[in-house]
């Protein structure tokens, strides 16, 4: 354990290996990226979209975001760019509903959570009053999916502690579980759209964000996990995976980025306590990147980090429970302003173990570690995202690239959003050797699952994918 600054940089600097040559790693992905396109079945899957929103889309939709940590419900009404000129907005939410998944679900089976879900969309129609006898129905399903049609997915092996496993059709399973729960005058429903969640959030930035002097290329997310999307010329792909049609064109892919066959480029980068928490997964090995920047992991891995660091203190009892470190506590703590708030905030969030009992000091240290873990989170994200925007070319053409994003690491995690950008543009930059050329920009697809599944919907509906 160190017992000196000099010795807590040393210690740290495993941890900050990644960020010495960022540009070489965004190549290392770019390179993996690539050849995944070609061979994997799990990741760089192809979905049914070829073509972006225009932001033209309109109508109204039922909109249903299932997430690893909470499901959200709404019915969303597009009204299209043009009623921007009338000073009206672009979109809105009038009723939605927003749950955890509670726990035991995750360890159940696909038929209970569908049956939960039912409910849940129950609750939000009762509460919108409709006299519909049908609401057509978009989907975002924030887990990896085989997906040929619009309509039908497949569910392949999900993470983020969901251990049951099902292939069934994701559309049958809900259709048959609403029609179970659903009671004699309420709508029914026809879903239109599924997608996944990265999907939806590019969708949902390119309705509102595009632009005639900027393209929104990627769809970015760091949340409970981690995943990205962008638009693929279609010969870069398996045969396999090519749509029917021949070579033209574009085709969305949801990478799955975070999925095993991405272990090469990370693989310098693994210390110890990153195998340490893969080791106690519920699936080891599944996901290596989503272990080094979800936010299901981060205060697991700051947890972990914190047991060697303080190995001459007693800590509080959470420190030694797995997962007794919250992701947003090292938020917090990254934010105080001094040391004294930052200690604060620990004895508050340990309290009912005694507090944390600890001075000044560690607290600045345990500061320290939260800004190094998370900082190697947004700087992979980076990489990975240029990786990403790489083997789709999209850098070379000089437009000035924007990349949609969500969930709650880039959306709530503080600095992280803007650490992950600069990381970005220095990549870019170094890359180039110039100054010169287009800028990557991190936009907020804000609800983006739950507007993407609308704007997909409507797009299905308008015949435009
Ligand atoms: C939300 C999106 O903002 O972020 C969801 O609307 C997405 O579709 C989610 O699944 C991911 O973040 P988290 O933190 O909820 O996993
Ligand atoms: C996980 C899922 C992926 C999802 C991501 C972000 O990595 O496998 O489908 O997009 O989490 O929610």
């Amino acid at each position: 354990a160190p017992s000196s600054d000099a010795e807590l940089l040393q210690f740290l600097q495993q941890l900050e290996a990644p960020l010495k040559n960022l540009p070489q790693l965004a190549k290392d992905f770019e390179a993996t990226f690539h050849d995944l396109a070609l061979t994997s079945t799990s990741q760089f899957l192809p979905t049914p979209v070829r073509v972006l929103p225009s932001g033209d889309e309109t109508g109204q939709f039922l909109a249903l975001d299932l997430g690893g940590t909470n499901l959200r419900v709404g019915v969303v009404e597009l009204f299209g760019r043009s009623s921007l000129d009338t000073g009206g907005e672009r979109l809105c939410i009038p009723t939605q509903g927003s749950w955890n998944i509670p726990e035991h679900l995750k360890s159940s089976t696909a038929e209970d959570l569908f049956h939960w879900v039912s409910e849940r969309i129950r609750d939000v129609l009762r509460e919108t009053s409709t006299t519909a006898e049908v609401m057509e129905l978009g989907i975002t399903f924030s887990f990896p999916m085989e997906q040929t049609s619009h309509t039908s997915a497949l569910l392949m092996p999900m993470g983020k502690g969901f251990t049951f496993t099902n292939t069934n059709d994701l559309a049958a399973l809900l259709t048959t579980a609403y029609a179970q729960t659903s009671a004699a005058g309420e709508p029914a429903i026809k879903i239109v759209s599924i997608t996944n969640d990265s999907v939806a959030t590019l969708l949902s930035a390119a309705y509102a964000h595009t632009t005639p002097h900027s393209k929104t290329a990627a769809g970015i997310i760091a949340g409970t996990g981690t995943n990205a999307t962008c638009m693929c010329p279609i010969g870069k792909l398996h045969p396999a995976k090519k749509p029917s049609g021949g070579n033209a064109g574009g085709i969305l892919l949801n990478t799955e980025w975070s999925i095993n066959g991405t272990a090469p480029p990370l693989q310098p980068y693994v210390t110890d306590w990153d195998r340490h928490l893969d080791a106690r997964n519920e699936k080891p090995g599944f996901q290596p990147l989503e272990e080094m920047v979800g936010g299901r992991y981060l205060g697991e891995l700051v947890r972990l980090v914190g047991l060697d660091v303080f190995t001459q203190h007693s800590l509080p009892a959470g420190m030694y429970h797995e997962y007794g470190v919250d992701t947003k506590l090292c938020g917090d703590v990254e934010a105080a302003s001094t040391d004294s708030d930052a200690l604060a905030l620990l004895a508050d969030y340990f309290s009912a173990d005694g507090g944390w009992g600890l001075g000044l000091e560690t607290a600045a240290v345990f500061k320290r570690v939260c800004t190094t873990i998370s900082t190697r989170a947004a700087a992979l994200v980076a990489a990975a995202t240029v990786g990403v925007l790489g083997v789709n070319d999209e850098l070379e053409d000089g437009v000035d690239i924007v990349v949609g994003y969500t969930g709650t690491i880039l959306e709530k995690y503080p600095g992280f959003k803007e650490r992950c950008e600069g990381f970005m543009r220095e990549i870019v930059r170094r890359m180039r050797g110039s100054e010169e050329g287009a800028t990557v920009t991190l936009v907020e697809a804000r609800d983006g699952g739950i507007l993407g599944a609308a704007v997909l919907a409507a797009m299905v509906k308008g015949g435009s994918t």
